[in-house]
């Protein structure tokens, strides 16, 4: 019992964390084309994060655009091949649902 409490208390810390490491890699590789808040640039479509579609989207998908692209693939959206690691692109996602929040 203690110990499933503990875990539990472990898990709730360890989500805020996963978010905050997010958040400085979005403020350095993300920020200038989706912006401080996830709003994106007018000028650049598909770029809002905070839309009620995006907000919508499983994890798996979003996910899958940051990591890969997305279903086209777009070389310059697929951020694991520029070195962001798989750890990193759950952090970037749970800081995205952060910002997906207010
Ligand atoms: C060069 C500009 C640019 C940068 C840098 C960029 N993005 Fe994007 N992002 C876009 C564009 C444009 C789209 C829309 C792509 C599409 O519709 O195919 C997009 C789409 C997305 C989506 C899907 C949104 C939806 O509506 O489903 C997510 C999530 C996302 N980006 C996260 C990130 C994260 C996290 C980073 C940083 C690691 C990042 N992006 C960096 C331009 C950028």
């Amino acid at each position: 019992m203690k110990v499933q409490l503990a875990l539990g208390a472990l898990l709730l810390a360890a989500m805020p964390l996963a978010a905050q490491e997010g958040a400085a890699l979005y403020k350095a590789k993300c920020f200038g084309c989706h912006g401080a808040t996830g709003e994106g640039k007018a000028a650049l479509a598909g770029t809002n994060l905070l839309t009620a579609e995006a907000k919508k989207r499983p994890d798996a998908e979003l996910k899958a655009m940051i990591a890969e692209g997305g279903k086209k693939a777009k070389a310059a959206h697929a951020f694991e091949k520029k070195g962001v690691t798989p750890k990193q692109v759950d952090a970037l996602l749970a800081y995205v649902r952060e910002l997906q929040k207010k």
